[in-house]
């Protein structure tokens, strides 16, 4: 059962989702818990992994575990080793797996996005891309996917979000064929690749941008799709996702300034998904909107920005299955 951990620096810890943790059957590192009142305590160990009881309880008290800093790799190896079997393990429940692959896809893109791996993104891309759209086929609602999803500032949140609404805006717009999916998941995890040109200064600028500033934002679609297009594994809707996904239908987007007709279907939906995260999300230099606002603003762009038929879809997707938010993370 948990100890008290008061000797543990709490600056030292990491905060991991109880889904990349729940489901080991052995651990090699030592989780904590942070209690309501700010306790920390030690929730599992080597020597302790918890009862069905216990994280029943963890649960309903919303706790939060973390790990020391010093132990995230044994915890990033340990996860990836089990990765495959909580995929289809039928004891794991899908919002779980969600949670789980979220956790373990956004720590695997920080790694090779920052060192400039590109073929390893795309390759990663591709694996979790499989696993995404078997478990967002399943059971897995627009509005309990919404709850689950960190909304905070960050490059890599904004792409496994995206991604995952394409799925099931593409689903809902009826789209089935499973290769087609994880198509459009890989398109929607490679969208914003040419960020990684934009240095953090702009991108995480919390004040009003400068022309020259917008300028090199605006650069990024270009930048993107410079860097697919002469991938091979890639195809031409995955492309127009990274190309298009800042055009809008009435013509007025960028880089090209195209019209919704001579978008491709692909980044007519990445566009609606894009914009959607981005509200509903944290930056610094603004506060994330309400979910009644944000579907407001989509409706009102329909056919301006947004295509019409693709925004009213995703607003009968979100509205009919919003719910509680559901299980720890
Ligand atoms: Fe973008
Ligand atoms: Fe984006």
């Amino acid at each position: 059962m948990a100890q008290n951990g008061a000797n543990v620096d709490v600056s030292n810890l990491v905060r991991v989702p109880a889904s990349t943790i729940e489901f080991l059957e052995a651990l090699n590192f030592d989780v904590y818990v942070l209690g309501p009142h700010g306790r920390l305590t030690l929730f599992c160990s080597q020597d302790h992994i918890p009862s069905p009881q216990e994280w029943s309880v963890l649960r309903q008290q919303a706790g939060r575990l973390y790990i020391k800093t010093g132990d995230r790799d044994r915890w990033r190896t340990q996860v990836a080793e089990n990765l495959e079997r909580l995929m289809e393990a039928d004891a794991v429940p899908p919002l779980r797996q969600f949670e789980l692959l979220q956790a373990v896809l956004d720590d695997s893109l920080r790694q090779t996005l920052t060192s400039a791996d590109l073929t390893r993104t795309i390759q990663q891309s591709q694996q979790f891309g499989h696993h995404l759209v078997s478990v967002l086929t399943r059971e897995v609602a627009v509005g309990d996917l919404f709850s689950i999803l960190r909304h905070d500032f960050d490059t890599f949140s904004h792409v496994v979000n995206v991604s995952s609404y394409c799925v099931l805006l593409a689903v809902e717009l009826g789209y089935s064929d499973a290769a087609e999916l994880e198509q459009i998941v890989v398109g929607g995890l490679l969208h914003d690749i040419g960020k990684r040109y934009i240095p953090n200064r702009i991108l995480a600028k919390a004040g009003p941008l400068t022309a020259a500033e917008r300028d090199v934002i605006c650069s990024h679609p270009r930048l993107g799709f410079v860097d697919l297009c002469n991938r091979k594994e890639l195809n031409e809707g995955q492309l127009m996702m990274a190309y298009q996904h800042h055009e809008r239908v009435d013509g007025g987007g960028y880089p090209v300034g195209v019209l919704g007709r001579e978008m491709h279907p692909w980044a007519r939906l990445c566009a609606v998904c894009d914009v959607f995260e981005a509200i509903t999300g944290e930056r610094p230099y603004r506060k994330p909107m309400t979910l009644p606002a944000a579907l407001n603003l989509l409706s009102e762009q329909g056919g301006k920005h947004f295509d019409r038929e693709m925004v009213q879809c995703w607003m009968s997707a979100v509205k009919r299955t919003h719910s509680t938010p559901v299980g720890v993370v």
